[in-house]
């Protein structure tokens, strides 16, 4: 196992276009690193430079302390599962697992203990001598992570591997990786543009945007002290709502009536003529369900719902507004970039499910002022983040790592020696990149 430090990473292919553009990106020996964006904004080919499939610009590949930009790919003994998997269908499951140990000419019952183990942790004990066709997708997926565990590799490298799955199936796919990721505590980057797994299973998550780091963070920091208009676009669903906003006094004025922000906001947002208000769902509340002890950090404004939701266990409410054409714009242009469709000039309103607002009547609602911020439309800038309380949130989940990795080896088996130090291996089990 080992850390992976980028410094200054380019990449620019032949047409000189940038896809990778300087990005600096420290992980640390353990940890479940995410790299996360819309398409096209450098994921798969930061990911391909670190496993060597892509060569480095400019810049330094550091994995374990080494410097790596001149290594091919089978000496950097990383494991790498796609985003196709490829299977041998001619093979039994128990082969394509062993497909690297054989390569490295490992001693046949050697191969058999690993295997073993690996399928053990993976549960697929009982299909190993079936081929890949007969198996479910899930099934197919652990046996390509199957390979790669037996490998003994210094990191996990992981580009989408579910994005082929059914929504169901990936969300247990989701539980698996994370649980035996803890297990083995091996370092891991995962590469998707899916939110929920960014959120679910990264210690960190690297938000990128055109080839540029945009925050690196633990996913709470992330949803409560983005550094701009892109980040707190794109985590969360449903997404942030945006509104237009003028400050008067110390107050915000918008579409749904003054928001108070406290003296730190104040100083931060003056001087500026138009602001972005962001505003998450579940900041809403049906007004006649607030308790009383609450009621007073919000604000209540009245408004016509357009849409109402019932999702069992919380409710949606869509409430449109009116915004400038310069808001609207800036809007349109951040939806088309985040890939999501809808023009946000309604808010999305998280309410509890109990509630009775209905569609096409007018309701009372209240907003948490305590938790909004406010953007620089321009800019994107996210004015009102809080540094300090983001790196303690950061610092919180490091903490909270620690304690699950000793949790989760103290539990489950350990696959290969891998979960006390199995780098150990590298030398004498190398066998190429996946
Ligand atoms: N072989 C190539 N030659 C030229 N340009 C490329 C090549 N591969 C990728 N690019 C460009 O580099 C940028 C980043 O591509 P990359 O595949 O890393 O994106 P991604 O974030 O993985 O996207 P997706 O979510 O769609 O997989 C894109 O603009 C793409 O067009
Ligand atoms: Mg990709």
């Amino acid at each position: 196992m080992a850390s992976i430090e980028m410094k200054h990473i380019v990449k620019q292919y032949g047409d000189g276009y940038p896809a990778v553009n300087d990005v600096s990106l420290d992980i640390a020996d353990g940890e479940f690193m995410i790299l996360v964006g819309p398409s096209g904004c450098g994921k798969s080919t930061l990911l391909r430079m670190i496993v060597g499939l892509e060569d480095i610009t400019s810049g330094d590949m550091i994995i374990g302390g080494k410097r790596v930009n001149d290594l091919a790919p089978r000496e950097r003994n990383l494991s790498m599962v796609f985003q196709n998997y490829a299977l041998y269908p001619h093979m039994t499951v128990f082969e394509n697992i062993a497909f690297p140990l054989r390569l490295s000419k490992t001693p046949d019952d050697e191969v058999r203990r690993r295997v073993n183990e690996a399928s053990d942790v993976l549960e697929l004990k009982e299909h190993l001598e079936r081929k890949p066709a007969n198996l479910s997708g899930g099934q197919r997926q652990r046996v390509a992570m199957g390979r790669a565990i037996v490998r003994q590799a210094e990191a996990f490298l992981f580009d989408e591997p579910l994005s082929n799955l059914d929504a169901k199936l990936r969300g247990q796919m989701r539980t698996e990786i994370s649980r035996l990721q803890r297990r083995l505590g091996i370092t891991t980057v995962y590469v998707t543009h899916d939110q929920t797994e960014a959120m679910t299973l990264g210690d960190r998550v690297c938000v990128l945007r055109k080839g540029k780091i945009q925050q690196v963070a633990s996913p709470r920091e992330l949803y409560e002290q983005p550094v701009n208009l892109f980040v707190a676009g794109f985590i969360g669903s449903p997404p942030m709502n945006f509104l237009p906003a003028t400050l008067e006094g110390n107050r915000l004025q918008t579409p749904f009536g003054p928001i108070a922000l406290d003296e730190r906001q104040v100083a931060a947002v003056q001087g500026r003529d138009l602001l972005l208000v962001g505003i998450r769902p579940e900041y809403f509340e049906d007004a006649s369900l607030v308790d009383e002890a609450k009621r007073p950090y919000g604000s209540v404004f009245r408004a016509r719902v357009d849409v109402t939701e019932w999702l069992g266990d919380s409710q949606y409410a869509y409430i449109p507004y009116e915004a400038p054409e310069a808001i609207t714009a800036q809007l349109r242009d951040l939806s088309r970039e985040l890939d999501s469709e809808e023009l946000r000039t309604q808010a999305i309103v998280s309410i509890d499910s109990t509630s009775r607002i209905r569609e096409g009547r007018e309701a009372d609602f209240w907003l948490d002022s305590r938790k909004v911020h406010v953007f620089d439309p321009q800019t994107g800038e996210n004015l009102t983040r809080d540094a300090e309380a983001g790196a303690r949130l950061t610092q919180m989940a490091s903490e909270d790592r620690v304690e699950q990795v000793q949790h989760a080896q103290a539990t489950g088996q350990t696959v290969g020696g891998q979960s006390s130090g199995g780098s150990g291996a590298s030398g004498a089990h190398r066998a190429g990149a996946a």
